[in-house]
């Protein structure tokens, strides 16, 4: 290895940790996936559709990486409980979690029912909370971690009937750092990547309309709307040693879209 590869693996490498990656079977969550898959950690990835969840490993450990995939429902307590076991069962306990799964059901407010609430509550912020309560004690003990919420422009901002998906992802920032303020003494990180507008399936609906497209790619200022592939170098970050310093902070990944 020459001078600069060892310097740079000392920094970022992810060789010997163990990472789960929820919602890593598409979009923000599955390009994070083969960043860390790639930079050396052994990844499970968490979601309920098993043809995704295969397609994502099978790209992976083709690729000489290795990785795995547990098909499970966070939407409910007890989804998440046996996920979490049925996760850490494959390469042991997770020195790096990260929390990608997330939906937005997107009603108008006036239109949000306690069903509506409910849902996005469990999967986006509940989901977050027990997984990093089964993980994040074990991760202190051991005197390394790494948790990576996703959260939202929106949790800083109203955007197009946000509803209460931003709530959410608000709730889900103090979340983290209050994880951090528990966890960070032991060599636990807590951070947040906040994405803007990305294209992904999650916006399949406005992505499918190009003057809406366009106008949101305005409004940030590299001109140009969100890809997944934007987060790999952010999430490596926030899962190696590199940045054993950063900790309760929500890293805007937007282009300039927050502070335009
Ligand atoms: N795209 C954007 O513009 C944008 C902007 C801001 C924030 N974000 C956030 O970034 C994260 C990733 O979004 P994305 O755009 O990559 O979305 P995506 O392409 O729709 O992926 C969402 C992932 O979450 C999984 N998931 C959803 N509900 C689940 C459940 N009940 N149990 C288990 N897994 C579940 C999905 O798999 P299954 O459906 O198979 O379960 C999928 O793997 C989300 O937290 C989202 O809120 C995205």
């Amino acid at each position: 290895m020459n001078s600069s590869h060892a310097y740079l693996s000392g920094l970022f490498s992810l060789d010997g940790r163990v990472a789960l990656v929820t919602g890593g079977s598409s979009g923000i969550g599955r390009a994070v996936t083969g960043a860390l898959a790639r930079a050396g950690a052994r990844v499970v990835v968490v979601a309920r559709r098993p043809e995704e969840l295969a397609a994502t490993v099978e790209e992976l450990t083709g690729a000489g990486c290795r990785a795995a995939w547990v098909s499970g429902d966070l939407g409910s307590r007890e989804g998440v409980r046996a996920a979490a076991e049925e996760a850490a069962a494959v390469f042991g306990e997770p020195d790096i979690l990260v929390n990608s799964a997330g939906i937005n059901l997107r009603p108008p407010m006036a239109e949000v029912d306690e069903d509506v609430w409910d849902t996005t509550m469990a999967v986006n912020l509940e989901a977050p909370f027990l997984l990093g309560r089964r993980f994040g004690p074990g991760m202190a003990e051991r005197g390394f971690g790494r948790i990576i919420h996703i959260t939202s422009q929106q949790a800083h901002r109203a955007f197009v009937q946000s509803g209460v998906y931003g709530v959410s992802k608000g709730a889900l920032e103090s979340l983290a750092r209050s994880q951090a303020e528990a966890w960070s003494p032991y060599g636990v990180t807590v951070n947040t990547l906040v994405p803007g507008f990305v294209m992904t399936p999650l916006n399949t609906r406005l992505s499918a309309d190009p003057e809406r497209v366009a106008a949101l790619a305005a409004r940030t200022m590299t001109g140009r709307n969100g890809l997944a592939e934007d987060f790999e170098g952010a999430a490596v970050f926030l899962a190696s040693r590199a940045s054993a310093y950063v900790t309760g902070q929500s890293i805007f990944v937007d282009g300039g879209f927050s502070v335009h």
